[in-house]
């Protein structure tokens, strides 16, 4: 194998943590009876398809919520928007769980659900299915030498700019400063990519539909304020 296959298969290793504290029974309960009934499997299809398969007919707007952690922005989004399909990906089983619990309490119908590293999933996909791709907090690894891992890593924005819809947007937020401007320089530099910038302050300010997320409120509590990018997915016959 070449140092490059080798170096290709180390970035796409899994870093996170999939277990935490021992689930409750009815969580536990959630997982092996709810979960197989939303469980997006692509090992399962005939190569790619198009997520809007996976709801109801009337539902043609699909967006995807990438590390949902809790779940709290998920929920709550698909409860405020249920003519949009929404997939959630998120290998941590209590945060899975978590998620579970809301959907069964809010009797969400259009939430389904990747319970593993993004990175499988995103390839079997087809061109310009999605509509929105929401990236929250995710994982700053602030160590220089880590940084490869970072989710908007160069690589991983070539692959959602393949997947959101012309007009379609990605939305990103951080409490740290540093991952912020990283990413915001990679994203500027993908042509497939237009930020939504419109006023000097405009990443202080949440979307008008934002949902806190229980990270987001911890980092609050530390003093950390939140960055919000938001692009617009170019036409590909502009770009
Ligand atoms: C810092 S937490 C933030 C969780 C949530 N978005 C919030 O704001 O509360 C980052 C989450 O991303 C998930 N994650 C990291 N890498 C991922 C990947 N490759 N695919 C899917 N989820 C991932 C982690 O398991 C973790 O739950």
């Amino acid at each position: 194998m070449s140092v490059d296959a080798n170096r290709s298969e180390r970035d796409k290793r899994w870093y996170g943590r999939r277990f935490g504290r021992k689930l409750s029974a009815a969580r536990q309960r959630l997982v092996d009876e709810l979960l197989p009934q939303l469980r997006v499997n692509p090992a399962a299809d005939d190569g790619a398809r198009n997520p809007v398969d996976w709801f109801d007919p009337s539902i043609s707007e699909i967006r995807m919520e990438i590390g949902f952690g809790a779940g709290e922005h998920l929920a709550g989004q698909a409860a405020a928007h249920p003519g949009v399909g929404f997939i959630g990906c998120e290998p941590f089983v209590n945060g899975v769980a978590a998620l579970l619990d809301q959907i069964n309490r809010q009797d969400l119908s259009n939430i389904r659900i990747f319970d593993d590293d993004v990175r499988l999933l995103l390839p079997s996909l087809p061109d310009g299915c999605l509509n929105r791709m929401d990236i929250l907090f995710s994982d700053p690894w602030p160590k220089t030498r880590h940084h490869r891992r970072r989710i908007s890593d160069p690589g991983n924005l070539v692959q959602f700019a393949r997947l959101l819809a012309a007009g379609g947007e990605l939305r990103f937020a951080t409490d740290q400063v540093e991952f912020a401007s990283w990413t915001l320089e990679r994203m500027l530099r993908n042509t497939a990519f237009e930020w939504l910038a419109r006023r000097p302050d405009d990443w202080t300010r949440a979307p008008t539909d934002w949902i806190e997320t229980r990270y987001q409120q911890k980092a609050r509590a530390r003093g950390l304020g939140t960055t919000y990018l938001r692009f617009h997915r170019r036409r590909r016959e502009d770009v």
